[in-house]
């Protein structure tokens, strides 16, 4: 384009001749336009305007000439705005490897698709479920990949909020037709184009980008809102980002859910393929995903338009069962020892433990749990001794164990048949007894994970050890049972290191040749996992020939479910325990341990952002490593990073203290360290109550925009979580931080240990002083929190054993109630009165005087006991309270509180007492000891900024009373 531009400025230089209007005659007509200066401006106007897009457009953007396509569909163009650019295979490669139907950025070296792409498939006729479709384009962006030529979509209406889009190429995919739903959905033709909508508005569009299906690698771009979007661990889910799902450490928790935010409602994406798959997002919010598949690709839409509603929909889809028992809110503590003496080791951990009053529920025992091809060891004699001073120690025994195995190569009398070459030891490994194996190789050869390049098993490392992998495939129970030598007796189960771990060093150099894309995040991904293309083991009956190669499947394809297929294989060793993953997949019936995270301010951050994103998808039980749980924590300086974690623990729906080089317990720090750690333990265990309450139902931790999703300018929010409906947290998360930032939600919030009342209107950021030994938090005006603050060594013995704190943090609203209304409510109340106004007798006091019939016209809600203040001109101010909460104790039993300005009324729901009557069945405490009021006058408080109540309520009476009530003030 330069060139031509250039030459035609050459031309313009001719007109500097002076006075030409003085010779007409010599005037040819290009003179004349170039001389007339209007209309020079107009013609070099023009020129820009229109030469310059066309020559850039041929030359800039195409490789190679273009010509209207034959076929007769959209010719699309390469004039896209450079955010809304969709990577053409490989974004940033040479202009001879952009392939020829996309577009090229000169300037920036991109390879981009047309809009719309010409990497599409047509519809010959209307979509329906058993239409083929067919690739536009054979060639693809892939390297030599070529179309697949028929595949087809099948879309599944599961409810009236939820429908599933799956490109594959099966036949027996058909999905349902529902008559009643919220959505609906136009398959449009001859280019494939899908838009979904819902009374919001649309919610996914594939807005003719690409859809590309070949072996191994299956594309698909859409968009779901022009918003913001939330999840796969980060909020918001900004542009730029790139995560991939495939398990592996350092990788994704949670379900693959997002949250998509849109004119004031949300709704939400579950990207459901268990291949490994890569999720872009681009700039224009679109979401593009890159998944190595033959099988294709599913997703799901959740209409919403609360999150609360896409998180249900969620949670049916992934089968989330509610097993949560209380011991498994208390703190597990493991120790990898170093020592030799584990057990010694145990033991006198267990007894400092409980001489300096640390709380923990369970423990891992003498060390984790490592299966082995060598059985007769004093591994199992150690462990199962370890188990048995755990429970001595009157604590809950919780085993952490791995997947693979520690493989020591069998007798070498097996060794030809084997045929490999690793094993052709000399005979020192004879040392090793043939009864010493716990399996039998040949047995068990079948169940076990291949090596790409032989028919021996893959061996990857671990710790230093070779290890060799399970399969875990149906029906191995047997091999199951031949690996687990230890006792049986244990409470829960932590499955970990189950992505699984591999250390062995892996090279991906020519993984090209392999798969037609591979990207750096992938190999990311695939580098601590087994190799991707072993070999999982297909069963086969009886012993296979030697050197025959086993028929099986690709490693990979399935190594998300890796962590299932364990979780599944250990149900054989006991049943019915609750069992923690660090890597299931898409699974909700086992709660989610979060390992391999190193101890950083940032990754303190971060595990609350992702046991929020966790929570709010539907794992609610979450567990996170305090101070993290990887060997690079330096006691030397992050001791005060260590403490503030403890702090935030606190809140997490579940906490793991793990110790291996460096111990991270509060046995392993002194003096203050330690006795913040400690306090923050009893904390936790003092809101026990609270959480095990809220986790009934929902999650606990949960980000602004879950909770608080039309506040605006809150939804993006990092520094603040909400726990439960009725606590906010404000971390200060930064060394040495003295100030918070709240940015008020709707509604009163008092400050949680002192009652202060925090002034601000929505949105607006409070600063409020803290300290290195604080936790901001802040309650809920008009909710009751019940806490045991007698803190107890276990979380059950506290539940047990611990009166209960009523925490009432009252929402008051002063009402004028009289005729006068010209009185405004900023007249200072004479605050006298109440006390005496209001006899105890509430029934017998008369409605005017008492203010109750007059207020509940005015709001409408009030329930008793307001209290009322009468000012000069003879009317009432009346400050009406009130607050409630309830205390979940077991299906068929919780307490029902309400407040108002003096009183607090306890009932029972449900006729279980036994639950906290029985002597001897009983779990709960049943006595209140102390009420604890925010929000009353000051006058009135007995402390700066709350009032406190020591009494005595036996909530067995409720047995034979319809409900207790109890003064707090008054009489
Ligand atoms: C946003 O929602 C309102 C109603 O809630 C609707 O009228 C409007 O069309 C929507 N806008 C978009 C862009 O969807
Ligand atoms: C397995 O993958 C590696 C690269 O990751 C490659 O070098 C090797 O040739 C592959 N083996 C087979 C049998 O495909
Ligand atoms: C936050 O949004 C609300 C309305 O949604 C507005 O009233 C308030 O001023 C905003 N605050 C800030 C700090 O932007």
């Amino acid at each position: 384009m330069i060139p031509h531009v250039d030459g035609h400025k050459d031309e313009q230089e001719e007109d500097h001749i002076p006075f030409a209007i003085e010779n007409p005659k010599n005037v040819k007509w290009y003179d004349q336009v170039l001389l007339n200066r209007p209309l020079r401006v107009v013609v070099v106007m023009l020129i820009v305007a229109i030469l310059v897009p066309v020559l850039m457009y041929r030359y800039v953007f195409f490789p190679t000439l273009e010509l209207a396509p034959t076929d007769g569909l959209s010719m699309g163009s390469c004039v896209v705005a450079r955010d809304a650019r969709l990577p053409c295979g490989r974004e940033s490669v040479p202009p001879e490897e952009c392939h020829p139907q996309c577009c090229y950025d000169n300037t920036n070296h991109l390879c981009y698709h047309r809009y719309p792409s010409r990497f599409s498939y047509l519809l010959r006729e209307e979509w329906s479920e058993r239409m083929n479709m067919t690739p536009r384009t054979l060639s693809l962006p892939y390297g030599s990949s070529a179309s697949i030529r028929n595949i087809r979509l099948s879309i599944n209406e599961v409810s009236a909020s939820h429908l599933t889009l799956t490109f594959h190429q099966s036949t027996d995919i058909i999905g349902r037709r529902i008559h009643e739903k919220n959505y609906n959905y136009e398959v449009m033709r001859p280019e494939l184009n899908i838009i979904v909508s819902s009374n919001q508005g649309v919610i996914f569009n594939t807005a003719r980008g690409p859809l590309i299906a070949s072996d191994n690698i299956w594309e698909l771009t859409f968009k779901l809102t022009d918003e913001t979007l939330y999840g796969l661990g980060e909020i918001p889910l900004e542009p730029g980002t790139v995560k991939v799902i495939y398990n592996h450490k350092g990788g994704l928790s949670s379900i693959p859910l997002i949250f998509a935010k849109s004119n004031g409602s949300y709704h939400g994406l579950l990207i459901d393929t268990i291949s490994p798959t890569e999720v872009i997002v681009r700039r224009d919010n679109q979401l593009v995903l890159r998944s190595i598949t033959n099988y294709g690709l599913k997703i799901h839409l959740f209409v919403g338009p609360e999150p609360a509603d896409i998180m249900k929909d969620a949670m049916e889809t992934i089968k989330v069962k509610k097993n949560l028992e209380y011991w498994m809110l208390g703190a597990h503590i493991c120790r990898e020892a170093v020592q030799d003496d584990t057990l010694a080791d145990l033991r006198t951990f267990l007894s400092t433990a409980t001489s300096q009053e640390v709380p923990f529920e369970s423990h891992c025992g003498a060390l984790p749990i490592v299966f082995d091809t060598q059985c007769n060891s004093d591994m199992v004699y150690v462990i199962n001794q370890g188990s048995s001073l755990v429970k001595s120690a009157g604590k809950k025994f919780v085993p952490q164990v791995s997947p693979y195995i520690k493989y020591t190569p069998p007798p070498a009398e097996s060794d030809e048949e084997e045929g490999t070459t690793e094993n052709i030891e000399p005979k020192t490994k004879t040392t090793v007894m043939a009864e010493d194996r716990c399996f039998d190789d040949e047995k068990f050869d079948q169940y076990i994970i291949r090596d790409p390049d032989s028919s021996s098993p893959y061996k990857g490392r671990a710790n230093g050890y070779d290890i060799i992998y399970p399969g875990f495939s149906r029906g191995s129970d047997d091999f199951m049972n031949a690996l687990w030598n230890y006792n049986t007796d244990f409470d829960g189960i932590i499955l970990e290191n189950s992505w699984p771990l591999d250390e062995y060093e892996k090279d991906f150099s020519d993984i090209q040749d392999h798969l037609p894309y591979f990207s750096d995040s992938f190999e990311d991904a695939f580098h601590l996992v087994p190799q991707w293309n072993a070999s999982r083991p297909i069963r086969i009956f009886g012993r296979a020939p030697a050197n025959v190669e086993f028929p099986g499947e690709m490693y990979f394809k399935s190594h998300n479910e890796y962590g299932n297929r364990f979780a599944s294989a250990f149900r054989v060793i006991k049943g019915s325990v609750p069992t923690l993953s660090t890597s299931p997949w898409m699974n909700g019936q086992v709660a989610i341990n979060r390992q391999g995270i190193s101890t950083s301010w940032t990754n303190l951050r971060k595990e609350l952002v992702e046991a929020s994103l966790g929570g709010v998808s539907g794992h609610w039980y979450w567990s996170s490593p305090v101070c993290g749980d990887t060997d690079d924590f330096d006691k030397s300086y992050q001791t005060r990073l260590c403490a503030k974690w403890y702090m935030a623990a606190t809140y997490m729906p579940m906490i793991k203290i793990h110790s291996k080089v460096h111990e991270r317990d509060p046995l392993g720090f002194v003096g203050t360290d330690r006795r913040q750690m400690i306090k923050a333990l009893n904390r936790r265990l003092s809101l026990l109550p609270y959480f095990y309450t809220t986790l009934q139902e929902g999650p606990l931790l949960r980000p602004m925009f879950f909770q608080y999703p039309s506040i605006d300018n809150i939804t993006d929010l990092t520094t603040q979580f909400a726990v439960g409906n009725d606590l906010l947290i404000v971390p200060n998360l930064q060394p040495m931080q003295t100030h918070v930032h709240v940015r008020m939600p709707p509604g009163t919030w008092y400050e949680f240990w002192s009652g202060l009342e925090i002034f601000g209107a929505v949105g607006e950021a409070v600063t409020m002083t803290t300290t290195d030994a604080d936790f901001f938090s802040l309650v809920r005006a008009g909710s009751i929190i019940v806490m045991q603050k007698d803190a107890q060594l276990t979380a059950e013995l506290t539940r047990l054993h611990s009166g209960f704190s009523l925490l009432v943090a009252l929402d008051c609203e002063s009402t004028l109630s009289t005729d006068n209304d010209e009185e405004k409510l900023t007249t200072e109340p004479i605050t006298t009165t109440d006390d005496e106004n209001i006899s105890d007798d509430k029934e017998n006091t008369s409605p005017a005087a008492h203010g109750e019939s007059v207020t509940e016209k005015v709001t409408g809600q009030t329930e008793d006991g307001e209290v009322s203040t009468t000012t000069q001109s003879g009317d009432r101010l009346v400050r009406e309270c009130e607050a409630t909460g309830k205390l979940f104790m077991s299906e068929k039993m919780s307490i029902s509180i309400k407040a108002t300005a003096r009183t607090v009324t306890i009932s029972a729901i449900g006729k279980d007492f036994s639950v906290f009557c029985d002597p001897h069945d009983a779990i709960w405490a049943k006595t209140v000891n102390e009420i604890i009021v925010f929000g009353l006058d000051d006058e009135k408080n007995n402390y700066d900024d709350s009032r406190v109540v020591k009494m005595t309520i036996d909530l067995c009476e409720l047995m034979v009373k319809e409900e207790i009530s109890s003064r707090y003030l008054g009489n």
